[in-house]
């Protein structure tokens, strides 16, 4: 089984994705974290897009679909995707149908977090990352355990792309390539939307549901 999770900048991506990855032992691809790994590891490609990032705009299709492909080539994680932050626009979607079916694969399930950007504003502002253990905590509605070795304060960072301006920036890329994705999965009768702007848990359940319903 191969998932899409898509939705606007602080939707939940990934928050659900480490859910979904524990649930169903599938591997989370995030092209954000892929990206930040490459700029944090200086490479060419690191130097030559933390502007870009750092922008709200989206890095070059090309780019991002050489680091794809490394993975879908890889037949431990076959059938066993869930793709977060990939695709972003059209073209991307028609790469990946592209990319899976060269190594004998398919799309299953596209779930759609719907959030307002009102609520993308206040998590995006609260949100932390545990340099550590990669767990995502938020100031104001998942905050980070107080008694804990790894996810202590002091391990605790911020992105570099997390304020408000860029936020709103990344929105706007987000909406601007939305449409054609939307119509492009709704085609082929893979989309489910869900409202992310439930409780965590509560999207956790929804979510299960429509994976199972699809796992028979
Ligand atoms: P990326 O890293 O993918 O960022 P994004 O899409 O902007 O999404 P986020 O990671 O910000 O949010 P999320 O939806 O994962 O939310 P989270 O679970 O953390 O991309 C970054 C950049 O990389 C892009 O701008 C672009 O430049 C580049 N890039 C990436 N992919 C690319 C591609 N394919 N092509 C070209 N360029 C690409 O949750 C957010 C916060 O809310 C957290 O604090 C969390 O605790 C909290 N929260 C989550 N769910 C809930 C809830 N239900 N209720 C209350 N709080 C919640």
């Amino acid at each position: 089984m191969n998932l899409i999770i898509f939705g606007p900048p602080g939707a939940g991506k990934g928050t659900q994705s480490s859910f979904i990855v524990s649930k169903y032992k599938l591997f989370q691809l995030s092209t954000g974290e892929i990206l930040r790994n490459e700029i944090k590891n200086k490479t060419n490609l690191g130097v030559k897009i933390q502007s870009i990032m750092n922008s709200g705009s989206l890095v070059l299709d090309d780019d991002v679909s050489k680091l794809l492909e490394k993975f879908i080539l890889n037949k431990e994680y076959a059938n066993k995707f869930i793709f977060d932050g990939y695709p972003r626009n059209l073209a991307q979607a028609k790469n990946l149908e592209i990319l899976l079916s060269k190594y004998g694969q398919k799309i299953d399930l596209v779930l759609k977090l719907s959030v307002s950007l009102d609520v993308i504003k206040k998590r995006i502002s609260g949100r932390s990352v545990c340099s550590i253990c990669g767990k995502i905590y938020n100031d104001f509605f998942n905050p980070a355990p107080i008694n804990s070795n790894c996810c202590s304060s002091k391990f605790l960072q911020k992105r570099t792309d997390d304020t408000l301006d860029i936020a709103v920036k990344r929105f706007q890329t987000y909406e601007n390539n939305t449409k054609p994705i939307i119509d492009f999965y709704k085609k082929l009768d893979l989309l489910k939307v869900v409202n992310g702007e439930a409780p965590i848990s509560q999207i956790n359940v929804e979510i299960s549901g429509l994976i199972d319903s699809i796992e028979g």
